[in-house]
């Protein structure tokens, strides 16, 4: 056998990964060596108005097993060539992760392999790197519940910058359901906004508010909102004026980190990564910096099983596991809380 025919350890050995901290249930399967062997995922959809933490809990609690069955077919692998099982254990919402949990727990004690919490967003942050080759980045990490940079400083993920009220990802979801969009072909509320902003000609004036290092978006969102109810600018040019003005904020808190840490690497992650025009914008302040711009594929942008399989895999070869008498779920577990080990 030469060299490039051996096969080691870590080829059989392979993590499963729990993801319900909102309104979608995942199942990834991540093997050891860092290939993504399944991501499957089943999202809720409310009949109306934002996400009802116990109604998205009861359908993940529904759907667990087929999402389950569909990942360990998709990675042509049996429940008992697992050696972990890891899971969402915060930040999110709390019947969502108490579900996610409990079945995390359930398979872990059946099988009898060490279950290993993960902090969720460290796992956007570690799927983003995984899948673009970043490895030192400043990331900036939007979705529908965080908005914040990080870089990676003294033995953890420090938040550079943050939002002070709502998510960006949440802001451009309330706003969308002001406007009667509607999520159609299950595309995000977020990806109707792109759309429309592409067609938006003039950028009206809104609130643009960075304070030190964070930003606030709720003004932002009220004033877009007031500008539709008057009915004196088309939808586009609306949806157009919010992308950029919130946009613009998420770009200079980002460039500001950049600066600050001199990094060499910007990494964008989370559900709002997949707009093109916020990745065009932080690609031009990278390129100023002669930083390399990395974003996150599309199908590990918003929330997915694979992003926890993956930090399991990495939280348990440096140690980290999690007894299940410990298991309990973290609402609210900042990322600048969080060991990880496996960066020197
Ligand atoms: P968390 O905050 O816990 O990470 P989440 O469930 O809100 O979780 P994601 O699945 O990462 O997070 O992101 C969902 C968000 O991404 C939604 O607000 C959605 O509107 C937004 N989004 C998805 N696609 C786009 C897009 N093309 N443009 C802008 N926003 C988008
Ligand atoms: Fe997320």
């Amino acid at each position: 056998m030469t060299n490039t025919q051996k096969t080691s350890l870590t080829d059989n050995m392979y993590c499963l990964g729990i993801e319900s901290t909102a309104d979608d249930f995942g199942v990834g399967i991540a093997r050891f060596n860092g290939e993504i062997l399944a991501n499957a995922v089943e999202g809720y959809v409310p009949i109306e108005g934002g996400i009802h933490p116990r109604e998205a809990a009861r359908h993940h609690a529904e759907v667990a097993d087929k999402v389950f069955c569909q990942a360990l077919t998709d990675a042509k692998i049996k429940p008992k060539d697992l050696t972990c099982i890891s899971f969402s254990m915060g930040p999110g919402l709390g019947p969502c992760l108490r579900t996610g949990a409990t079945v995390a727990r359930a398979l872990a004690s059946y099988l009898q392999i060490p279950l290993v919490g993960v902090n969720h967003s460290v796992a956007h942050i570690e799927i983003g790197k995984l899948e673009t080759g970043a490895t030192d980045p400043v990331t900036l990490y939007a979705s529908g519940g965080n908005t914040m940079v990080t870089a990676f400083e003294s033995k953890r993920y420090r938040v550079f910058g943050e939002t002070l009220d709502i998510a960006l990802g949440n802001c451009l979801d309330v706003f969308g359901r002001q406007a009667g969009l509607k999520n159609q072909k299950g595309l995000p509320l977020g990806a109707a906004i792109e759309q429309l902003a592409l067609k938006g000609k003039n950028l009206i004036t809104l609130p643009y508010v960075v304070k030190g290092m964070d930003l606030s978006l709720s003004g932002l969102l009220t004033a877009a909102t007031t500008q539709l109810q008057k009915e004196k600018h088309p939808i586009e040019d609306v949806c157009y004026s919010l992308q950029e003005h919130a946009f613009a904020m998420v770009a200079e808190i980002t460039e500001r980190a950049l600066a600050h840490t001199e990094k060499k690497e910007v990494l964008l992650t989370g559900g709002v990564a997949a707009n093109k025009r916020l990745q065009t914008m932080l690609k031009a302040i990278t390129e100023e910096h002669d930083a390399s711009f990395n974003v996150v594929p599309q199908k590990f942008a918003t929330d997915n099983g694979a992003m926890i399989a993956w930090t399991g895999t990495l939280a348990y070869t440096h140690g980290l596991i999690t007894p299940i008498n410990e298991s309990y779920v973290k609402l609210r577990w900042r990322v600048d809380k969080v060991d990880v080990p496996w960066i020197n």
